[in-house]
């Protein structure tokens, strides 16, 4: 049986570092005020010029030296983004021209704050159906360029970002013990695509717009969702939540992480948070955590781990993978 195994990861964040208190000097708000209620304490914001493929060609960089690949070695690439270069071509493709690649299919997927999830399966996908044998795997967010400065309620809670994975084809049992993704889950409902939102685009608009939160209301949703989702998506890889070693949630929000793990029973020592050092860098959030997390041996070769993420849409799904060795 073929499975999709992660043979690689990598992140980048753009140089300049925004503390809390930056957001002090022009909104009516605190440092206090922003760590208490989301535990972000400080973001990085792309420099004038910078754009997503930018970031997003660091981190893919950075995973492709972890798996020991060259672009060509790779069969496609997807990138998930709601903050692309240019309405077309795919920020995939501009990727793809900037590593230097010259073979294979590229494209965006674009599923807000879940999008790393959607990249993921659809990645698992193209890899299980035998349509590729290596994928890169990106998330890659300028958050910075949608967010209204005016309001206090959504700036201090994003931030700009990029991180990566190579998926590899490698032989599995068909059993839980094997390496690579195990199981998926996935959702939207339209129904509540008000509640977080960008107000602009292409087709309406003509202009790329703010993004708008409706806070308590995408809370709620958020612990509810993640929660039956992660449960459902253990159950479907046949393992049991005790057996899970290491959960990588979507860095939006540190009260969100800690009351849905709570709502699992999972205990917060087996929760990688990254969110304090980059803010909510929506779909690039999941592989930058995976790789600090990584790069600081809290992720090992045979972890069991499950992956969840919400955002607009409403979009959501978790991922369960026992952690590397398609190398
Ligand atoms: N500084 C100071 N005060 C603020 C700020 C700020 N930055 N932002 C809002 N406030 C004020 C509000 O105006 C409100 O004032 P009022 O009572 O005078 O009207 C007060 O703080 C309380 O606001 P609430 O919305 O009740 O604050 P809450 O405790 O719910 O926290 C928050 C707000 C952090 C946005 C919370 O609702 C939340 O975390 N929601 C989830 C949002 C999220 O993480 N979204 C990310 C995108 S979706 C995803 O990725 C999952």
């Amino acid at each position: 049986m073929i499975r999709a195994a992660i043979a690689g990861v990598g992140h980048y964040l753009p140089e300049r570092v925004v503390e809390n208190d930056w957001f002090a000097s022009f909104l009516d708000t605190s440092d206090e005020w922003i760590r208490s209620r989301s535990g972000i304490e400080r973001r990085h914001f792309a420099a004038d010029g910078q754009v997503t493929s930018d970031l997003a060609l660091e981190a893919a960089r950075g995973a492709l030296t972890d798996a020991g690949m060259a672009p060509d070695d790779l069969d496609a690439v997807v990138v998930a983004t709601s903050t692309p270069d240019l309405t077309f071509p795919a920020t995939a493709t501009i990727l793809q021209q900037k590593l230097g690649m010259t073979r294979g299919f590229a494209y965006d997927v674009q599923a807000v704050c879940a999008g790393f999830v959607y990249a993921l399966s659809n990645a698992h996908a193209l890899i299980v159906s035998g349509q590729a044998s290596t994928v890169l795997v990106v998330g890659a967010e300028t958050f910075s360029r949608i967010l209204n400065w005016e309001d206090r309620a959504t700036a201090v809670l994003f931030g700009d970002g990029a991180g990566a994975v190579v998926l590899r084809a490698v032989e599995g049992q068909g059993t839980p013990a094997d390496v690579g993704i195990l199981a998926v889950d996935l959702h939207s409902d339209g129904r509540h695509r008000d509640i977080l939102q960008v107000s602009g685009g292409v087709s309406s608009t003509g202009t790329a717009g703010h993004l708008t939160m409706a806070g308590k209301e995408v809370f709620r949703h958020a612990v509810e969702k993640l929660a039956r989702c992660t449960e459902d998506v253990i159950a479907k890889a046949g393992v049991t939540m005790d057996a899970i070693d290491r959960v990588v949630p979507h860095q939006a929000n540190v009260r969100i992480i800690a009351k849905t793990a709570a709502k699992l029973g999972l205990p917060m020592e087996k929760v990688v948070v990254t969110v304090q050092d980059h803010g909510n860098t929506s779909a690039a959030s999941i592989p930058l955590a995976m790789s600090v997390a990584a790069k600081r041996g809290d992720l090992k070769p045979g972890d069991l781990i499950v992956t969840e993420a919400i955002g607009g849409g409403l979009a959501w799904g978790a991922v369960v993978l026992r952690w590397g060795h398609g190398r």
